[in-house]
């Protein structure tokens, strides 16, 4: 007899892919040693934080003896950390911010489960390009809503609206984008964000009720060659913006991140009110104390992303090198490369796994005929990857 609910089961049984290769990944390495395998499956930042985190650590350190110094804050962050993230995004997004208008939470995952836990009503919709950070399905359905996908264009990755258009209904509360994106690397053009928030003005007219554009944006910072993330709190009044420290900072283990909303959404006190609930009634009761100091000693700094761009430029050579199809990617830390062959599962599985690379099929993102490479790893294990990657596309 089990002792956990089917939904559960239902989860444990389906797993995720990366999961899945980060075992894999375990096993093999015990097989093989650590040396022996590349491992390109989980986008866990390497990069030591920067040193404004350390000194913010000792700073805090020095008064951690206090009372209250560690005690629980208010449910959305405390005053002083909401307006210091306030001041920094007003900068950020082009538009003035307070700290009023958002929300601390445990991570951008935290933040986009305080969303949907106070805006669903059982059997609302939330939508996603495909592919996408495979989680938002979990976080949707926690909160009783139903998640569901549509396409974005073949090949670039950027964003179908007629796609989107015809797969809105009544019932549609939410749509996620995800920008620089996991697992494409592609960044969303002003143009295009500004004609979704011109769609989704339109359709929420008609439904009655707005559709909010959530932008997840944990990557914000990793932008090369000089492209341009939109910033997506001025273009839309329902716009809510959720991102996290975890990998500018290097920090995913803290739980730090925050909901920003736009400063044009009328009734967003009440939201605001609802998220800070949200935080306690699910357990979080407050973002971490540690982090809300680390966050502001460190507002403005980042970890080196020179490093990622030259991590970025070797993965390419190396794939290029091999002969895979691939398009580079504008922003983040993933390549999202053709499969040889189009079964992404039997390339991964059966070619790339047995020369001791590792990576992530693209069904486990809703993108099947790809895979995923994080180049979060050193460039040692990116050089060593390259007989690999050869022998893995003749074989
Ligand atoms: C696209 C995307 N969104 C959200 C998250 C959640 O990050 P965190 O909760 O650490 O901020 C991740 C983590 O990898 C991600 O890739």
């Amino acid at each position: 007899m089990s002792l956990i609910s089917a939904q559960m089961k239902e989860q444990i049984e389906g797993g995720s892919w990366i999961r899945r290769m980060f075992d894999a990944g375990i096993q093999l390495k015990r097989q093989y040693g650590e040396d022996a395998v590349c491992d390109f499956s989980l986008g866990n930042p390497d990069l030591p934080p920067p040193a404004s985190v350390a000194k913010g650590l000792r700073d805090l350190a020095e008064h951690a003896g206090e009372p209250f110094s560690m005690g629980y804050t208010p449910n959305g962050g405390s005053e002083w950390a909401r307006n210091s993230l306030a001041a920094y995004l007003s900068k950020e997004q082009g538009i003035e911010i307070k700290g009023q208008d958002l929300v601390l939470c445990c991570g951008a995952a935290a933040g986009l489960n305080v969303f949907f836990r106070s805006v669903l009503e059982p059997g609302d919709q939330v939508l996603s390009f495909r592919p996408y950070f495979v989680e938002y399905g979990s976080y949707v359905r926690n909160h009783g809503g139903v998640f569901d996908t549509v396409p974005s264009k073949p090949d670039t990755f950027q964003l179908d609206l007629d796609a989107l258009e015809a797969a809105i209904t009544q019932k549609t509360r939410a749509i996620i984008i995800n920008s620089p994106n996991n697992p494409t690397g592609v960044i969303y053009t002003l143009e295009e964000v500004k004609a979704l928030a011109a769609l989704l003005e339109k359709a929420s007219r008609k439904n009655g009720r707005p559709i909010f554009l959530i932008a997840d944006e944990p990557y914000r910072f990793l932008a090369f060659d000089g492209a341009k993330v939109p910033s997506v709190l001025p273009l839309y009044d329902y716009a809510v913006l959720v991102s996290s420290f975890s990998k500018n900072l290097s920090l995913p283990g803290e739980r730090v991140g925050y909901v920003a909303l736009s400063p044009r959404m009328e009734g967003r006190a009440e939201l605001i009110a609802a998220l800070c609930v949200a935080n306690r009634i699910l357990g979080f009761v407050n973002p971490p104390i540690v982090g809300q100091h680390l966050m502001a000693a460190a507002l403005g700094t980042q970890v080196d992303a020179s490093v990622y761009a030259r991590r970025r430029a070797l993965m390419a050579d190396v794939l290029k090198d091999a002969g895979y199809e691939f398009q580079m990617p504008a922003g983040a830390f993933y390549f999202f490369p053709k499969a040889p062959g189009g079964d992404d599962l039997r390339f991964v599985n059966e070619k790339l796994m047995p020369q001791l690379v590792l990576a992530v099929p693209g069904t486990g993102f809703g993108g099947p005929g790809h895979f995923r490479l994080a180049f979060c790893v050193s460039e040692d294990v990116i050089e060593r990857s390259r007989e690999g990657f050869k022998k893995a596309l003749r074989s």
